[in-house]
């Protein structure tokens, strides 16, 4: 079974004269554990696919279901992480954590140890008690990542999770992400503008076409990282000029091109 699935999706905004369609029959199904990235044009209806599945908002037809079943509404089996860190900043990073884990029913000993844990996998033990303003763009992230991780989801969804990021924060950040999915592997539906982000961190990309979107091309990285044994657990700056990755990163471009073109 999918972990996410897409199944004839359709969505309009707005009524009469004013109705847009933003998506255009979107089939899609994300394994579990896989790491899915889109990317596409501007208004294309990226962050319209991740809040369908998050719950947000609903299909004008079709439907999109999370392990079987039908997405109703928000639940704690998916987490969100938006490219604004949206942190409280009246909270430490311990309270904006501990935040998701109060909704839940869990007493306070199990809470206090998921917050240690989660604290200790995003090296962020030292700064437990600071407050966001206190922190790097690139720890806030971090921050937002381990809220997001606390709740213990199935799925992880990343709007543009590193796109407020500087270049150097950003690559530490995906080499911190994939260092979680090899200690706690889950399933990543991600978007971003950057191809070349998406070419290290993804198993599958999918392309989409301008407005109304559609899926013009799945690209299956993993097959050709895994027949041309690089991994992601190399340095970025170490795979981005093998031929295969080049291969892979300029064949989007071009697809993304005609796009803008179009
Ligand atoms: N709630 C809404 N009401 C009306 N129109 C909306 C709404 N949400 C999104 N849209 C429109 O739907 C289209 C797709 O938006 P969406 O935010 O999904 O694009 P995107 O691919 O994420 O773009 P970007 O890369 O700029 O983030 C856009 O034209 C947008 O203006
Ligand atoms: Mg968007």
């Amino acid at each position: 079974m999918a972990a996410i699935r897409f199944d004839k999706v359709q969505k309009y905004f707005g009524r009469g004269d004013k109705r847009m369609h933003a998506l255009s029959n979107i089939n899609l199904e994300i394994e579990d554990r896989e790491f899915l990235a889109i990317v596409g044009p501007s208004g294309c209806g990226k962050t319209t696919c991740l809040r369908l599945v998050a719950g947000f908002d609903a299909a004008s037809e079709g439907s999109v279901s999370v392990a079987g079943k039908p997405v109703m509404k928000p639940g704690p089996d998916r987490a969100v992480v938006f490219q604004q860190f949206a942190l409280f900043p009246w909270k430490t990073v311990r309270g904006n954590i501990d935040l998701g884990l109060r909704n839940k029913a869990i007493g306070f000993e199990e809470r206090e140890k998921r917050i240690a844990d989660v604290l200790k996998l995003m090296n962020l033990e030292t700064y437990a008690d600071a407050f966001p303003h206190q922190l790097s763009g690139g720890m806030q992230q971090r921050v937002a990542i381990a809220r997001a991780y606390v709740l213990d989801p199935e799925v992880l969804l990343m709007d543009e999770p590193f796109g407020a990021l500087d270049a150097q924060t950003r690559v530490v950040m995906q080499e911190e992400l994939v260092r979680l999915a090899r200690v706690q592997p889950r399933t990543v539906l991600f978007i971003t503008h950057a191809v070349e982000e998406a070419v290290y961190l993804a198993d599958r990309i999918a392309v989409m076409t301008r407005r109304p979107g559609r899926i013009k091309e799945l690209v299956d990285v993993k097959s050709v990282r895994d027949a041309e044994k690089w991994n992601r657990f190399e340095r970025i700056e170490d795979v981005m000029d093998l031929d295969s990755f080049v291969h892979l990163r300029t064949g989007i471009w071009r697809s993304l091109r005609e796009e803008k073109n179009g």
